[in-house]
């Protein structure tokens, strides 16, 4: 029989994902290097749909329908030129070879061009929601010609997590636009999750809350402005007791983050774009000294600084973390809208920003009622340069902002780095500042290096010959 579409690569992404299609009624050919995997998978799943097990890449792209629609989900990097290596000798042009993987953005760039010399179509499409939104449906983020998504669209959109009815799934850009804005997703993803983690941290030691009192106000906080996936797992992994010690399982978990690369590429492309991303590299960064385990033990007993502590007891303390959060929040969704605006100018890739926010609304890993706010303040301003610039944002974050004046203040105090938090505020407050300290960087530069500066009183640029006579002098024209 002819299969609709083939997915190779059986590991647990791949399976789910061609699980999902199966289940709804589309015929799927099934493939994976290592064929006991294969066999496996269809004495598993065969009865939920039509698949056909193939043990080669020749048996594989002979069962699929023309023009052939072939989904390769093995992991990021070398392992995927493999694959297309293999492939590309097998199919007919016109034929569709889609990257649901977190591949980079510019290799999918560099795919779609080498596939259609071979008058192949590529795609790069991001696919979020781990393995149970594979299964149970993801939000997917298509990446590629117009054309070859006409191919694939209604399988995609069937398979995707639906909201108000509205499929997590839109034709995103072309090339390696999908691949971008899974990579900013996750970013995003980075910076949520250490916001959290910087609010537990003061729950924990400035508050002296333990960990399943924390879990309780994760959950409260889950039913208002806050409300999202991560917020509420965070309440049932904070309240999770540990089978070995009885205690909170969170409590015997090593303390070092591990990272498979996509908020690191998100912060180097902002540093290439020049868009200023603070919460997410420092997210990163983060990650990066929570990893220098051994170092942190050595300085927890030579560098001097208030231990933190537990126990400072202000009732409206537990409140101001939470808008302290949430002001952190809007800030790092900000950045991450403001750098999708500026990489979809710089590639020419025009993205819908509020398709964006409606696509995250369901079956990723940031999905949030909050979502639904972004969405629409794009509806309303599609040009918008800076969240923070619509009403919505600008009053959620003036009257969070004495909470989060203090809560970075109090953190200052007990000596708990909340690096997310008062990198956003500082955030906030340099990009709502007229004028900055920049001037005096650019005398600097002009006194060191002859670098010029520009004026506000004058036209041109102009250097001052600061170490000699003094004398400025226009060095343009
Ligand atoms: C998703 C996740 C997924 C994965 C992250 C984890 O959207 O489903 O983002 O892609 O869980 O890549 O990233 P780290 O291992 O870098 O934390």
């Amino acid at each position: 029989g002819q299969s609709r579409i083939g997915v190779t690569g059986l590991a647990v992404m791949g399976a789910n994902l061609a699980r999902n299609i199966a289940r709804h009624g589309v015929p799927v050919a099934v493939h994976n290097r290592t064929t006991a995997r294969t066999t496996e998978f269809i004495e598993a799943h065969g009865q939920e749909g039509t698949f056909t097990g193939a043990e080669t890449l020749e048996d594989f792209v002979a069962v699929l329908e023309k023009p052939r629609r072939i989904i390769v989900m093995v992991k990021a990097g070398a392992p995927v030129d493999g694959v297309i290596g293999e492939l590309v000798p097998l199919l007919d042009p016109g034929d569709i070879i889609i990257d649901a993987g977190n591949s980079h953005f510019a290799d999918t760039k560099r795919r779609t061009e080498d596939c259609a010399r071979h008058g192949l179509r590529f795609m790069g499409i991001g696919v979020s929601g781990g393995e149970e939104g594979a299964l149970l449906g993801p939000s997917i983020m298509p990446g590629g010609h117009p054309a070859a998504y006409a191919e694939v669209e209604e399988v995609l959109a069937s398979i995707a997590a639906q909201v108000d009815g509205t499929p997590c799934c839109t034709h995103v850009g072309p090339d390696g636009a999908g691949h971008y804005v899974k990579m900013v997703h996750n970013g995003i993803e980075y910076a949520d999750i250490q916001l959290i983690a910087e609010a537990y941290d003061l729950l924990t030691h400035v508050a002296g809350l333990d960990a399943p009192a924390i879990g309780s106000i994760f959950s409260e906080w889950n039913t208002g402005d806050l409300e999202s996936f991560l917020i509420e797992i965070t309440g049932k992994v904070l309240v999770k007791t540990d089978e070995r010690t009885g205690g909170p399982l969170v409590d015997v978990i090593v303390d070092q983050a591990e990272q498979k690369g996509t908020g690191r590429w998100t912060a180097i492309d902002a540093l290439e774009l020049g868009v200023p991303l603070t919460a997410i590299t420092e997210a990163v960064f983060a990650r990066t000294l929570s990893a220098l385990r051994d170092e942190r033990g050595a300085a927890a007993a030579t560098l001097a600084g208030p231990a933190p502590g537990r126990g400072e007891h202000r009732p409206d303390l537990v409140d101001d973390i939470r808008e302290a959060l949430y002001a952190s929040k809007v800030v790092a969704y900000a950045q991450g809208f403001a750098q999708m605006r500026a990489a979809s100018i710089a590639n020419g890739w025009n993205l819908d920003l509020g398709a964006m926010a409606t696509i995250w609304r369901g079956g990723c890993i940031i999905r949030a009622q909050f979502l639904n706010r972004i969405r629409d303040a794009y509806a309303e301003h599609p040009d918008l340069d800076n969240l923070l610039m619509v009403p919505y944002f600008t009053e959620a974050v003036a009257n969070a902002q004495d909470a989060w004046r203090r809560v970075v203040m109090m953190a200052t105090e007990h000596g708990v780095a909340i690096p997310a938090f008062s990198s956003s505020l500082s955030y906030y407050d340099g990009y709502r500042r007229e004028r900055g300290p920049a001037n005096l960087i650019q005398g600097l530069r002009d006194y060191f290096g002859a670098h010029t500066y520009r004026r506000l009183d004058a036209e041109g640029s102009f250097h001052t010959r600061w170490a000699q006579d003094g004398v400025e002098v226009r060095t343009d024209g």
